[in-house]
């Protein structure tokens, strides 16, 4: 300290140091400056974290789809998932956007609309979609496969190609029913239209017993699909294992799996502080709700709001003739809020699980890196309907920092347990 500083600044600034450094305490402890100060973790916020471990996650189940758990429909599913020969020009397979090595997305900021999401651990979410407009994950496969803009197939035509080149796997896991059956027989007098453009006209030209049967196996392709995905779900990660002994009160190993800039990064998440775990709660870091997060860009896409009042009307639903049982299992749709300001702008919670893999963020792939993501909801800033749900978190550019650090902490990639990883992984898919 120098004679010219003033004896009330030079007081002032010390203070500020000192302040500085329990702060820094506190908060991380001080990097390289013997054992870092850990705080412990209280009875409550030990149950937000176990409710955040991976074996929170429940067998997948889905009234809608018996063949869910069925391997054979697995199987066909995966194949099915890697083909390209499943789209008009030959060169679209579902995961030519749902990329293994980006962990099932595609690394591109969109592709049409929005950004692509991962497949891994979607069957445990109710909804599909960044605005939910599919009620379950063998309906979701549907849209893709009639999208012109995806596999730009007609449904007549889906049922065609699968059944010219995996009519076995498709025997093997739906048996040879009597629609497959007549659909057979009859198959050399149906058209063949591989557009959706002009596909509607022929679909006129169809029997109702016709149209039945090509949605019967059309609905079954899709819970093949939903039965290989069912299968792709998110490893342990060190966050997890990080729990376990603290639980165990096993503070050695706990501080050896997270160090504590990620602790510290954690606390940020669960507290008041930070308000992660409002929407990103429970095991797959998502409560699968939708909210309004005003993301740049954005304000052209309704979300949640614009497709609300198709989903009770769209022919694949729970509801529908085509799900495995109906009625009684589709309380989610029965008693669905349809209308509502808070839909506006509304999207899917995103897993956080395995985020360090899958940039760019969010459903319009507004940033590239997690760092844009963290000081975007430290700002919170309001779209021009002023319509979000966050509230700015006035947090230090250290505490973002440490945020960051903790998401990183959730890479795991996917389960080894899954018979499937090893096959998906020699998948040479560009
Ligand atoms: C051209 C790229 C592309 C292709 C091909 C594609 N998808 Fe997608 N997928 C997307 C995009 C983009 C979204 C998000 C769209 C939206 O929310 O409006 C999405 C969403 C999904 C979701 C919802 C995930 C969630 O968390 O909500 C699943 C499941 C999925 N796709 C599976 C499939 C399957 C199965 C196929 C093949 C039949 C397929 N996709 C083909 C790009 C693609
Ligand atoms: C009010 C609910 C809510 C809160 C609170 C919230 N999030 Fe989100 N989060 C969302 C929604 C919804 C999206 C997707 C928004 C979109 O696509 O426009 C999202 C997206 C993200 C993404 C990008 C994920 C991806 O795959 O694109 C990250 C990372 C993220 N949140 C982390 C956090 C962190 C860290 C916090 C706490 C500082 C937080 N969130 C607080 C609802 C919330």
């Amino acid at each position: 300290m120098t004679e010219s500083v003033p004896m009330n600044l030079s007081l002032s600034l010390c203070f500020r140091r000192f302040n500085y450094l329990l702060l820094c305490m506190v908060i991380i402890g001080c990097p390289g400056e013997g054992p870092a100060f850990r705080q412990h973790w209280n009875q409550d916020d030990l149950r937000i974290l176990q409710s955040l471990h991976l074996s929170n996650l429940p067998p997948v189940t889905d009234p809608g789809n018996a063949y869910i758990g069925n391997d054979a429909a697995a199987e066909l599913g995966r194949k099915l998932f890697f083909s390209p020969q499943l789209s008009q020009k030959g060169d679209t397979s579902c995961a030519h956007c749902h990329q293994p090595k980006h962990y099932f997305t595609s690394g591109k900021a969109v592709d049409g609309k929005r950004n692509t999401p991962t497949v891994v651990g979607s069957a445990a979410f109710s909804w599909q979609f960044w605005d939910g407009r599919a009620d379950s994950l063998w309906s979701q496969a549907l849209f893709p496969l009639e999208d012109p803009t995806e596999h730009a197939l007609s449904r007549l035509e889906v049922v065609h190609i699968v059944l010219d080149n995996f009519q076995d796997d498709y025997k093997e896991a739906f048996g040879a029913t009597e629609k497959l059956t007549n659909f057979l027989n009859e198959k050399a007098s149906l058209p063949r239209q591989a557009s959706p453009v002009n596909s509607a006209e022929n679909w006129e030209l169809l029997t109702d017993g016709q149209r039945s049967q090509i949605n019967q196996i059309y609905a079954s392709i899709g819970k093949a699909l939903a039965a290989y995905q069912a299968r792709l779900m998110p490893a342990e990660s060190r966050f997890d294992k990080y729990v376990e002994a603290v639980v165990k009160k096993d503070y050695g190993s706990a501080h050896q799996l997270l160090s504590p800039a990620e602790e510290a990064g954690l606390r940020l998440f669960i507290s008041d502080r930070g308000r992660c775990i409002r929407c990103h709660s429970g095991p797959l870091f998502s409560n699968g709700g939708f909210t309004a997060t005003a993301a740049p860009g954005s304000l052209h896409d309704e979300g949640r709001l614009a497709i609300i009042e198709q989903l009770p009307n769209n022919e694949f639903n729970c509801l529908s003739r085509y799900a495995d049982e109906g009625e009684g299992s589709c309380d989610e749709l029965v008693y669905l809020k349809t209308a509502g300001e808070e839909l506006r702008h509304a999207f899917k919670v995103p897993t956080l699980r395995n985020i360090s893999l899958t940039a760019p963020y969010m459903h319009n792939g507004a940033f590239n890196e997690l760092s844009e993501v963290m000081d975007y909801y430290n700002r919170s800033p309001r779209n021009s309907l002023n319509h979000t749900e966050l509230e700015p978190l006035y947090l230090f550019p250290f505490q973002l920092k440490q945020l960051e650090q903790f998401l990183l902490s959730l890479e795991s990639g996917i389960a080894p347990s899954s018979v499937w990883e090893l096959a998906h992984n020699q998948e040479k898919v560009e």
